[in-house]
């Protein structure tokens, strides 16, 4: 064996995504291509450092993880190199990807709300939850998660840093609790009452809607679903994703490997294994707890800026008090 064939057989992955459904993914690449998949599995924060300290000893040819701002910092420490394939270029739309890294599925933050106290008319907006007359009745999980650290990066991209400061201000000053807990807690702590309207991925949403369990079931029916900014810049969007490392020693087989993520058969995989959205947009998915969320505008304000702007969304949440 030559040392070019040899290079395509093994494929080396770094993954902070850990859903059952993953296996299926994986398995159907080798069986296509023969290149066998050894992968590493961590928390995102964890994976990126240990891609830090390997540097150019690095055995990982491809890292994928969750979240625009985490695919970004990968980039600004130079960890991923650039691809140029056409497959990506025609698969996935041009806002959804970058030199370097790319999307390849998408979930939204949604408002979630509790019917009895507010109407969906009070909360269309993002904005819409710094009105006062919300007052101590939103519930939050940390300012300083990515999740809400990219929410605020788009208001700042769309509304300028006055406006976005504004908004983190009204929202700290309608706080129910200070923050805590991750989205499915605040989504319970919504149905039970505790707090009027929190914001949450929509992966969380549909997760408890599918679930087998009757008292989470039951949770859901008090609870109503906004999509945001439907008459202004959309749902905002977040992704996950990944790209090929610098120092890939396999980097043909990572190129193939990032394709078939784009493939139809990966990209329902991708999507349903996680409750989230295919970035194909041909790609058709079978999940009625999406469905049943009913379609929406999506932001498409292009996912490096959400990176861009993702320290000044930090120093606002920290002048703001949103913690
Ligand atoms: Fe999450």
């Amino acid at each position: 064996m030559n040392a070019a064939m040899a290079e395509e057989k093994v494929l080396n992955l770094y993954s902070a995504r850990h859903y059952q459904t993953d296996e299926a993914l994986y398995s159907n690449f080798t069986q296509q291509t023969g290149i066998k998949i050894n992968r590493i599995e961590g928390k995102e924060d964890e994976l990126l450092e240990r891609l830090k300290n390997e540097g150019a000893n690095s055995p990982a040819d491809i890292f994928l993880t969750v979240d625009a701002a985490r695919l970004a910092k990968a980039h600004e420490l130079g960890l991923f190199a650039p691809v140029a394939s056409k497959t990506l270029e025609t698969r996935i739309p041009s806002h959804l990807r970058t030199d370097d890294w790319f999307a390849f599925s998408t979930r939204a933050r949604v408002i979630v709300f509790n019917k009895t106290q507010l109407k969906a008319e009070d909360v269309q907006n993002y904005a819409d939850l710094a009105n006062p007359k919300l007052k101590g009745k939103l519930c939050s999980r940390s300012g300083s998660h990515p999740y809400n650290l990219s929410l605020m990066a788009s208001i700042i991209a769309h509304q300028g840093e006055a406006k976005a400061e504004e908004v983190a201000r009204g929202m700290v000053a309608n706080f129910a609790r200070a923050p805590k807990g991750g989205d499915t807690d605040q989504i319970k702590s919504v149905a039970a009452g505790e707090c009027g309207v929190t914001i949450s991925n929509t992966y969380y949403v549909a997760r408890l809607l599918r679930s087998t369990k009757p008292e989470e079931t039951k949770l859901m029916e008090k609870v109503g679903i906004v999509w945001p900014d439907q008459n202004g810049n959309g749902a905002h969007i977040n992704v996950s994703g990944g790209g090929m490392l610098k120092n890939a020693p396999n980097k043909a087989a990572a190129v193939k490997f990032l394709e078939y993520l784009a493939s139809d058969q990966a990209q329902r995989y991708f999507a349903d294994g996680n409750n989230e959205w295919p970035v194909v947009e041909s790609v058709k998915i079978a999940n009625p707890a999406l469905e049943s969320l009913g379609k929406f505008k999506a932001d498409k304000l292009p996912i490096k800026n959400l990176a861009m702007y993702q320290a000044k969304a930090q120093i606002i949440f920290d002048r703001a008090g949103f913690k």
